[in-house]
């Protein structure tokens, strides 16, 4: 097995550093997009066999040291009980979003085996076809980013409506992000249980929040996710922004923190301290480079975050108009780095 994933999150010394890319499965992908006209968003989350096949095929393709699990964070909120739409070229709509008290009475904390049973069926699957080869990660969206798109209702670059839902209706915010906590642990106990060597938990929409505010409506429960979960599979929080936070994030107990491109590695380094493993950041508009120009950067990425303790990844997730031989140029950058010599 390559196990480079598994051991950079241990710390533990590794030839070169791992690598994959968020949203590895998806649109830059020829293959994806046959897949895409054939069936619906859901369809594609839904059928094991399909998200199996998507999942495989950056790993096949492109050559990523890691699996990550085709599915995506909204299927929480449609699990609790919510209708979520994924409107074609405009992104995800949840035409009844939460706006009051009498909404709660729309959601409930499900049994995940009951509503979410079609994503451990695809990790079974899934890691039987990966036979191996490379680990899978299962993940969630953090309770805050859930609770952005429950109450705004679609995509948004600010989520004013959710920030001021948060400050004015405090209470009833922490009744959903509680709900979402419990449903999230369930889920990912679950997706461990099926197979998942690792989870990541995706806070978006975290560098959204001041620094206390962040602590008070995402923190608190990230907290809540990792340590119930830390012993049974690694974690890696991604909280999007919200690198003030790294310091409290590392205190979690989490294996791994994600960070994006604005931040310095050595001052992620700085805030996060030496035991957590660090996975970035490499800025993903930085992927229309010319692919020598691409490998140079990655090769000057890995020399500042060094090669213990440390994933290379993208700072967000891919763009769907990379030409698929610079996403490739990404990830051969990283696997020749151990010949550079350096
Ligand atoms: O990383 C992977 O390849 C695994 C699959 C994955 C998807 N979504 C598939 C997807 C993962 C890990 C996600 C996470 C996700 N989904 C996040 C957190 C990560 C991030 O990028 O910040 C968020 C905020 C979402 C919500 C979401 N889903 C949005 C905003 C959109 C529309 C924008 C877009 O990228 O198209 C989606 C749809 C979505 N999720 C697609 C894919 C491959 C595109 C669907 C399509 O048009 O084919």
């Amino acid at each position: 097995m390559n196990d480079l994933l598994l051991k950079a999150l241990k710390g533990e010394q590794v030839s070169r550093p791992p690598v994959w890319m968020m949203r590895q499965a998806g649109r830059y992908l020829p293959q994806y997009m046959r897949i895409r006209e054939k069936y619906s968003f859901f369809e594609r989350c839904q059928t094991p066999e399909l998200a199996c096949e998507i999942t495989l095929q950056p790993v096949d393709i492109i050559g990523v040291d890691a699996a990550i699990l085709f599915s995506d964070i909204l299927v929480v909120p449609q699990a609790m009980g919510l209708e979520v739409q994924l409107i074609e070229s405009k992104g995800p709509l949840l035409p009844d979003p939460v706006k009051t008290e009498k909404d709660l009475a729309r959601i409930r904390v499900p049994d995940v085996d009951e509503e979410l049973g079609y994503v451990f069926g695809a990790i079974r699957l899934i890691k039987k076809e990966l036979n191996d080869r490379v680990p899978l990660i299962g993940f969630a969206g953090a309770p805050w980013t859930l609770l952005c798109y429950m109450v705004q209702g679609k995509g948004s670059k600010t989520f004013d409506e959710a920030r001021a839902f948060c400050y004015t209706k405090p209470e009833l915010a922490h009744t959903i992000l509680q709900m979402l906590t419990d449903t999230t642990i369930a889920y990912l106990r679950a997706q461990a249980k099926a197979g998942a060597d690792v989870v990541q938990v995706f806070d978006s929409w975290g560098g959204l929040l001041s620094p206390a505010d962040f602590e008070k409506f995402s923190l608190k429960y990230i907290r809540q996710i990792v340590d119930a979960l830390k012993d049974e599979v690694p974690v890696i929080v991604f909280a999007k922004g919200a690198w003030f936070a790294l310091g409290e994030i590392a205190a979690t107990g989490a294996a791994g923190a994600g960070i994006d491109w604005c931040i310095t590695p050595a001052k992620a380094r700085e805030l996060a301290g030496k035991k957590i493993c660090l996975q970035g950041n490499f800025d993903p508009a930085k992927l229309f480079l010319p692919p020598r120009e691409i490998t140079t950067e990655v090769h000057k990425m890995i020399r500042e975050f060094g090669t213990t303790s440390y994933i290379a990844n993208l700072g967000h997730g891919i763009l769907p108009t990379v030409p698929v031989d610079h996403a490739k140029a990404f990830v051969d950058a990283v696997k020749s780095f151990s010949d550079e010599g350096v």
